[in-house]
C-alpha cells in the first residue's frame, strides 16, 4: 500500500493575515484554485483544494481574525459537515485543541434514530495535548443527552428515560433505585405522583449511586417532564410544540453522570431523576389544589403548566435529607429565562458566592456559557400564597425564572453548596459544533467544575 493513502489530508487554520504565506506553501493548482475561489481566511470558510492530480492536497479552514482558533475553538465544528468522508489532521498550532477536538466531534452529530441521514464520515487525528479518554467521555456524554432530548415522547416515555439510566448505571457499575406510580405515595414523594398521575406513563423517580461512600458527595437532579402538555392549564399549540424537550433537565444529569463516571471523578455520585408526563385526564391535578410536599410544606397551585418546580421540590428534599458537599440541579423550568437570556445562555443562581465564581470561570473554560441571575428574596412574595406555605406560580408573571429558583430553595435548607440550572435544552438554529436539536447545556461545565473542584481518583 503506497503510504499516502493511510495519510490524512491536512487541514491548514488559516487566519486572514497569514493567508498570504500559507498560499505560497500551497502546490501552485492548489494556490490557483484558493484564489478562483476568492479564499482569503474568511471565518468560517472551509476549501479543500486539489494537487496537481485533482485529489485533495489539504482542507483550507478559514478563522477570521482569530487564528489558532484562541477566541472560538467551537468553529472547528463547522467541519466535519463540509468535508469529504475520510481521515483529517490539523496542521498549527492551537490554542485550545481539546475544544476544537471535541467542537469537530460534536458537529458530526445528528439524531439518525428515525431516519437514515448521509453524511460523510470526517474523522480528525487527535490532535497534540489532547486525552483520548476525556475527548470521548465529554462526547459521549453530550450525545447521551443529545439524542434523549431528541427522542419524541411516544418514543421515550418515563420507563424508557428509566432504562436509559439503568444502562449507563450497568455500564459504569453504579446502583440504581427506583420508584413507581402509586408506591411514590408510601415513600414520601407526593408532589411527583400528583404531576405524573394523569398520565398513561406512571411517575417515577430514578436513583443512581456511584462511587466511594468515603469521597465527597455530590448530588445532581434533572427535571425530566417526558412531555409538558401544561397540565389542565394547558398549552396552546405552539407553546407545546418542542414540549418533548422538557426532560432536558434529566438527560443533563445522566450526560454530566456520565462524563464524570467515564473519568472516575473522585466523588461519591448520586443522581436523582424525577420522571413525569404532565398529561390531562379526569384524575389530573387541579389549579387551586393544595398538596402537601415531601418537605412538608404545603403548596398551592396556581398553574398546573409550572409542574417542573413541584417534582424538582420532592427530589430536591430527599437530596437535601443528605446534606451532599455539592447538589445542582438543572430544568427546562421557565420560558423566561429564554426571554432573558435566550436560548444559547442559561441563567444558573446560587447564594454560594464561591461556588458561582466556580461555576463561571467552569462555562468559559468549557465554552459551556452561562449567565448569573440573582435569588432576589423580595421577590418571594409573588410566590406566596394565603392557604398554603408557598404557590408555584408567580403573580404578574414578572421575573419568572427568579421566582421559580426561589421556588426551588424553599427545599433546599441543609446543603450549603447549591446551584440551580434553569436550561434550554435545545439549539434552535445551528451553529459550529452545536445542530439544532437537543443540547446538554451544563453538563460539560459541571464537568470540569466537579473535576477541577474534587479531582480523579
Ligand atoms: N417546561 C416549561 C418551561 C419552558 C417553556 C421551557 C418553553 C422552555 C421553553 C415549564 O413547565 C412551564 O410551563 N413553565 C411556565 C411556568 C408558569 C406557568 C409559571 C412558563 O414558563 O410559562
Ligand atoms: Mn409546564
Ligand atoms: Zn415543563
Amino acid at each position: 500500500m503506497p503510504a499516502k493513502a493511510s495519510k490524512a489530508t491536512p487541514i491548514l487554520l488559516v487566519a486572514e493575515e497569514a493567508w498570504k504565506e500559507i498560499a505560497a506553501g500551497l502546490s501552485a493548482p492548489a494556490r490557483r484554485f484558493a484564489e478562483t475561489h476568492g479564499f482569503e481566511g474568511r471565518s468560517g470558510k472551509v476549501l479543500p483544494v486539489p494537487d496537481a492530480e485533482g485529489r485533495i492536497e489539504a482542507v483550507l479552514f478559514g478563522t477570521g481574525k482569530d487564528s489558532g482558533l484562541s477566541e472560538n475553538p467551537f468553529l472547528a465544528g463547522k467541519l466535519p459537515a463540509e468535508l469529504p468522508g475520510g481521515r483529517y489532521r490539523l496542521e498549527g498550532v492551537l490554542a485550545r485543541p481539546d475544544l476544537v477536538a471535541l467542537a469537530f466531534r460534536l458537529g458530526g452529530y445528528r439524531f439518525d434514530r428515525f431516519k437514515e441521514i448521509e453524511r460523510p464520515a470526517a474523522s480528525l487525528e487527535l490532535p497534540k495535548g489532547v486525552e483520548a479518554g476525556m475527548l470521548d467521555a465529554l462526547a459521549d456524554g453530550v450525545i447521551l443527552g443529545r439524542d434523549l432530548i431528541n427522542r419524541p415522547a411516544n418514543d421515550l416515555g418515563t420507563g424508557e428515560l428509566a432504562e436509559a439510566a439503568k444502562a449507563l448505571a450497568a455500564r459504569h457499575g453504579a446502583k440504581l433505585r427506583e420508584i413507581t406510580g402509586d408506591a411514590l405515595l408510601k415513600k414520601g414523594f407526593p408532589l411527583i405522583h400528583a404531576v405524573g398521575r394523569a398520565a398513561a406513563n406512571p411517575p417515577r423517580l430514578v436513583d443512581i449511586r456511584w462511587g466511594d461512600p468515603a469521597d465527597p458527595a455530590v448530588t445532581l437532579v434533572g427535571k425530566g417532564v417526558i412531555f409538558d402538555t401544561g397540565g389542565l392549564n394547558l398549552k396552546p399549540d405552539n407553546s407545546m410544540l418542542l414540549m418533548k424537550k422538557d426532560m432536558g433537565g434529566a438527560a443533563t444529569a445522566l450526560a454530566a453522570a456520565s462524563i464524570l463516571m467515564a473519568l472516575k471523578a473522585k466523588i461519591r455520585l448520586r443522581v436523582l431523576l424525577p420522571m413525569v408526563e404532565n398529561a390531562v385526564a379526569g384524575n389530573a391535578f387541579r389549579p387551586g389544589d393544595i398538596l402537601r410536599s415531601r418537605k412538608g410544606l404545603t403548596v398551592e397551585i396556581g398553574n398546573t403548566d409550572a409542574e417542573g418546580r413541584l417534582i424538582l421540590a420532592d427530589a430536591l428534599a430527599l437530596a437535601d435529607e443528605d446534606k451532599p458537599d455539592l447538589l445542582i440541579d438543572y430544568a427546562t423550568l421557565t420560558g423566561a429565562a429564554r426571554v432573558a437570556l435566550g436560548p444559547d445562555l442559561p441563567p444558573f443562581y446560587t447564594d454560594d458566592e464561591a461556588l458561582a465564581g466556580q461555576i463561571a470561570a467552569a462555562g468559559t473554560r468549557s465554552s459551556d456559557p452561562v449567565w448569573r441571575l440573582p435569588l432576589w428574596k423580595p421577590y418571594s412574595s409573588m410566590i406566596e400564597s394565603k392557604s398554603a406555605d408557598i404557590n408555584n406560580a408567580g403573580v404578574g408573571g414578572f421575573a419568572g425564572s427568579v421566582t421559580a429558583a426561589l421556588f426551588l430553595k424553599r427545599f433546599v435548607t441543609e446543603t450549603k453548596s447549591y446551584a440551580h440550572f434553569d436550561i434550554y435544552g435545545w439549539v434552535p438554529s445551528a451553529k459550529p459544533g452545536r445542530p439544532e436539536g437537543g443540547e446538554p447545556q451544563a453538563a460539560r461545565l459541571t464537568a470540569d467544575l466537579v473535576l477541577s473542584r474534587f479531582g480523579r481518583r
